[in-house]
């Protein structure tokens, strides 16, 4: 790969594991995948900040069906209980119970954020709930909790680009990176 984007020069950047190609060849059979699956179904997307951002922004414009979008906000803190505390910071104003919903989220790590997020959106009454992730880290996993859609499975590594961040940085990179945190 040619790297002409000065941040790549970052010495912490360790190596591309997928290029932008790469990605939007996953992202384009999600898309169809899921334009299938919901046909003439009520569709909402749900895009979990920050990091689902650019990964969303690309998935949605391969689905060929009618579909609502938005976003909401979840942190989460290591706590004593096996979800850690997760908090929702800022939620969506949908009447869930009118839709089918999307989760779409950039990484399953330890699995905390999107266990109590579904939990907290399974007791709204969806007409069904399920969750599309772009990562998964499944060895990091310290709670029960898998997605229905996976486009790529990872080894446990820090990685950044394509909407995930270290400390902020690194969102705009085009590609998925590992990096020397
Ligand atoms: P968890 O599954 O609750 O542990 O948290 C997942 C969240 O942690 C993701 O949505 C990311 O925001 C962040 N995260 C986990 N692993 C990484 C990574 O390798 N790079 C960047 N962010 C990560
Ligand atoms: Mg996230």
């Amino acid at each position: 790969m040619i790297m002409t984007d000065k941040r790549s020069a970052d010495e912490k950047i360790k190596k591309v594991l997928f290029s932008a190609e790469e990605l939007h060849e996953q992202i384009r059979l999600a898309g169809k995948k899921i334009s299938e699956e919901y046909e003439g179904k009520p569709l909402l997307i749900v895009g979990v900040l920050t990091g689902s951002f650019v990964f969303m922004a690309d998935l949605v414009r391969e689905i060929s069906i009618p579909c609502e979008m938005t976003f909401m906000e979840a942190k989460s803190y290591e706590g004593t209980n096996s979800t850690g505390n997760v908090k929702i910071t800022k939620d969506i104003p949908h009447d869930i119970t009118k839709y089918h919903v999307i989760l779409v989220e950039d990484i399953i790590d330890t699995g905390r954020t999107l266990k109590a997020v579904t939990e907290i959106l399974k007791k709204r009454g969806a007409l069904s709930l399920k969750v599309v992730t772009l990562l998964d880290k499944p060895e990091r996993r310290v709670v029960d909790f898998s997605a229905d859609m996976s486009l790529f499975t990872i080894p446990d590594l820090f990685v950044i680009g394509y909407g995930l961040d270290f400390n902020e940085h690194y969102r705009s990179l085009p590609y998925i990176a590992e990096y020397d945190a």
